[in-house]
């Protein structure tokens, strides 16, 4: 696509033979001949020239404040001055609005050669900026999106935590209800903004390898340990870190994490030093942590200590008047992503979609939307894409018991890890291979069960 640029000049000669050699160039080029002329359109019709050449025969106060002003309301374009009396003109205030100023009569080629430049530095500043406003954006309080009156809960409840110097929070919730996503917008909403946000899923590694990745470790702390490695707690000192399924982490290692956050000071393994950490840590969980503490799976003093401000994500069933908000919302977001134009739902699909349970929440809804979207044909949502189980039936079935149950010899026949295998491919047919439910089913986490799927080769259907 050609790049916009902007001619302002009071010479119509000279306007005309920079058009000329410009165009060469490629450039969509717009030419007035004074700064208020310029202004109306730019300003108005949102004409953003990436470059604009400035080439006045008399440039008054007058024009240059205009010209500044005009400069100062457009978003990221660069200024070339070219300069026909260099006595008479306000230089300092030129310099200051321009990314370069050339003496006229100016030599052409080089002024071809800048205006690339100016070109590609207004490029990355737009990019910049954008970058900035739109990561903003994605994770502001209204990323976390519907109306109803949970979520508004949930939302002004996350305005007030990110005004409050967190050390510690949990974020409780299904699979799929947005922990993740609440972490970032309150990180990013946060006084912390500015610093890192380091993530660690706590149940996709074992035990010593999230002991060395927390804390990192010194050169030949362990075999294999040839340098030394900065821990997450180092990696994220002045920001957050969050520790999602914090359910899965090991006791011993539960009862360091404790430590570290109490005495904001953390060890590398096989190091003497103690090193200052100063973070909010945000821990996410899909399992009742309470339970996990009076089960003592978890920790209770650690419970205690992290669950000083809590937040919890309803599921998406308990509220599915959002669906009216977010169903369109997410249809929009992946008829761009795929070029697809999808503006009618019609009503058989809100049908099964209102009535279908989500038991991996938004999650779920949004890889089922991406589904009919990506496959469908033209302006209509497809229902045959759809493929949610029966919800009459998905919600209140209870399997029979033959189906449901499982008999396993017991008479030393059948290793246990065959056992496992067993119960989890009979897991995987009687729930369809949806892997969010049967992680649900066997009160396990997805990272676990896909961990097992793959080891015992139980792959999914083609
Ligand atoms: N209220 C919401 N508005 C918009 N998008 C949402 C909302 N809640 C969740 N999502 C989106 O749904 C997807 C799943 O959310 P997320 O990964 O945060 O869930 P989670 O609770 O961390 O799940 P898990 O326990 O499985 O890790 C993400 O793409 C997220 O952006
Ligand atoms: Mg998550």
């Amino acid at each position: 696509m050609a790049s916009r640029m902007s001619i302002i000049s009071d010479d119509p000669a000279l306007s005309e033979e920079l058009k000329k050699t410009f165009q060469r160039d490629d450039w969509q080029i717009d030419s007035y001949a004074q700064p208020l002329q310029a202004r109306g359109v730019l300003l108005e019709q949102a004409f953003e020239p990436r470059v604009v050449v400035v080439a006045m025969r008399v440039l008054s106060q007058e024009a240059l404040d205009e010209l500044k002003s005009l400069h100062d309301s457009m978003e990221c374009g660069e200024w070339i001055y070219l300069i026909a009396d260099q006595e008479q003109s306000p230089s300092a205030q030129v310099n200051r609005l321009a990314f370069d100023v050339l003496d006229q009569p100016a030599d052409l080629e080089r002024l071809a050669l800048l205006a690339q430049r100016a070109w590609r530095s207004a490029l990355t500043r737009w990019h910049l900026r954008h970058y900035t406003t739109t990561e903003r954006k994605r994770f502001s309080f209204e990323a976390y999106q519907g109306t109803s009156p949970a979520v508004e809960e949930v939302r002004s409840l996350l305005k007030q935590l990110s005004d409050v110097p967190l050390s510690t929070l949990i974020i409780t919730g299904e699979t799929g209800t947005g922990k993740g996503l609440v972490a970032r917008i309150l990180h990013y909403c946060g006084e912390r903004h500015k610093e890192p946000l380091v993530e660690l899923n706590c149940a996709a590694l074992p035990k010593e390898l999230l002991e060395s990745q927390l804390f990192g470790h010194e050169a030949g702390a362990f075999t294999g340990a040839r340098t030394r490695h900065h821990g997450l707690f180092e990696q994220a000192n002045g920001g957050t870190l969050f520790l999602d399924e914090i359910g899965d982490m090991d006791l011993e290692l539960q009862a360091k994490l404790l430590k570290a956050i109490e005495d904001k000071k953390i060890r590398r393994l096989g190091g003497e030093r103690e090193i200052d950490v100063d973070l909010q840590i945000f821990a996410a969980t899909s399992v009742n942590l309470e339970q996990a503490a009076r089960e003592g799976k978890l920790r209770e003093d650690l419970y205690h200590r992290l669950s000083v401000f809590s937040i919890h994500l309803p599921p998406l069933r308990t509220r599915k008047e959002d669906m009216m908000d977010l169903v369109p919302r997410i249809v929009a977001e992946f008829n761009l992503k795929a070029n697809k134009k999808i503006d009618v739902i019609p009503n058989k699909v809100w049908e099964q979609l209102m009535a279908y349970n989500w038991p991996g929440n938004i999650r779920e809804l949004r890889n089922v939307i991406e589904r009919c979207v990506l496959l469908s044909k033209d302006e209509v949502f497809p229902a045959r894409w759809l493929q949610l189980p029966d919800s009459e039936t998905a919600s209140s079935r209870q399997p029979s018991s033959d189906e449901a149950a499982l008999l396993v010899p017991l008479d030393g026949s059948m290793a246990l890890e065959e056992i496992d295998r067993m119960v989890i491919q009979k897991a995987l047919k009687l729930n369809n291979f949806n892997v969010t439910e049967i992680a649900r089913v066997l009160g396990t986490t997805r990272e676990t069960l896909r961990y097992r799927i793959q080891k015992y080769d139980l792959k999914q259907r083609a």
